[in-house]
């Protein structure tokens, strides 16, 4: 066996296939340290019609030239002096985008076995066997070539398949979004003049995740749900939900129901947003210190649902049974309640943050303090 760089370049073989057209303008690297070899590989090549092809005879340019431009593949010779070819390989990993296809054809008169694998190890995706044939040369370098023509395009395809899946996500998403708050419009509509109750609710309790901590995800998660804490409301009567005055008891345990009417709707369901609402349903009405309609205390009802409590909301709003407070005294009494009928922290968060954000349309507001928030 003769080492390379010695001048054995005599090619072999004569008939040449054509590159197919878009394959003709392939960036195609040549490197060998023999001024020889690479001329005999550059006439081989563009005989055949390749015609951006560039030799480089001294291997610590590779990695400087294909940090510029990569090219579509590249023929290396192992062994040459200063830096061989797996040196050279292992120069161009970092560089070669994990998601390329940067085929290397090794161009060797090497042809022990240990040498292929390591070779192919290191990202060889062929051989070349010097003496060349023009024949081989040119057909597996088409083929090189071809493959990274056809990996090229299937990740041009995956891309655009990627964006669609992504705008029609987002376009679901939507869609489940506005389904969901035209649910709870349905049940607001009927006792909040603006039908809006239910969604600055939700905004407002994600402002608050937020404050508390709430990864982005997690606080969205919750503005979805929490549209739907008062769904139950469509379940109960007009002459309970409207009445402009008191309730009698019964008619107060029929208006408490809303939370269960509410969780028995959205059970079962396998969407996280729905399971969350179900939640919010049921324990939007728990109170801190134990004395909400299921009495559970503290912890014991979940953060979400210590979030989503509507008396703000429904304090600083005009209801059936009573006017909107003075935005004062709303803050105030929602101030007052922590650590009885709020989170402290809930609280906490909600004092500290912009109260613009959970206002929301204030028109029509009247300032005299009222009762009952459902
Ligand atoms: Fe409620």
């Amino acid at each position: 066996m003769q080492p390379e760089g010695t001048g054995r370049n005599v090619a072999r073989g004569g008939a040449v296939a054509s590159p197919a057209t878009d394959l003709a303008t392939s960036r195609i690297l040549v490197v060998d340290d023999n001024a020889l070899n690479l001329r005999l590989i550059e006439r081989i090549l563009g005989g055949a019609g390749y015609s951006r092809i560039a030799c480089l005879s001294e291997p610590r340019q590779v990695r400087p030239l294909c940090e510029r431009v990569l090219p579509d593949l590249i023929l290396l010779d192992l062994h040459m002096p200063g830096l061989d070819g797996f040196g050279v390989m292992e120069q161009l990993a970092p560089i070669t985008p994990p998601d390329d296809y940067l085929p290397i054809l090794v161009v060797t008169a090497d042809v022990t076995r240990e040498t292929r694998e390591r070779a192919l190890r290191m990202g060889a995706k062929d051989f070349l066997t010097k003496p060349v044939d023009a024949t081989e040369v040119v057909l597996r370098v088409g083929n090189l070539l071809q493959t990274r023509h056809l990996y090229r395009n299937l990740r041009t395809l995956n891309a655009e398949l990627e964006r669609r899946v992504a705008q029609r996500t987002a376009q679901l998403e939507r869609a489940h979004d506005e389904l969901l708050e035209r649910l709870a419009l349905a049940a607001d509509y009927r006792d909040d003049i603006t039908g809006a109750h239910s969604r600055r609710v939700a905004a407002g309790s994600a402002r608050i995740g937020s404050m508390l901590g709430m990864p982005d995800r997690e606080a969205r998660l919750l503005q979805q749900a929490a549209v739907l804490h008062d769904f139950g409301k469509i379940a109960i009567p007009d002459s309970v939900l409207l009445k402009p005055g008191s309730l009698t008891d019964d008619e107060f345990a029929l208006m408490r129901s809303h939370t269960t009417i509410g969780a028995s709707l959205l059970a079962g369901s396998q969407f996280p947003t729905l399971a969350l609402g179900q939640e919010l349903a049921r324990m939007h009405h728990e109170r801190w210190d134990g004395r909400g309609y299921l009495g559970l205390a503290g912890d014991s009802v979940p953060l979400s649902s210590r979030i989503v409590a509507d008396v703000f909301d429904a304090l600083i709003h005009v209801r059936p049974y009573k006017k909107a407070w003075p935005l004062s005294e709303a803050v105030a009494a929602i101030a007052s309640g922590g650590g009885t009928q709020f989170d402290p922290e809930v609280v906490a968060a909600f004092m500290a943050d912009d109260l613009d954000g959970y206002v929301g349309q204030t028109e029509g507001m009247e300032w005299t303090p009222g009762e009952n928030a459902a």
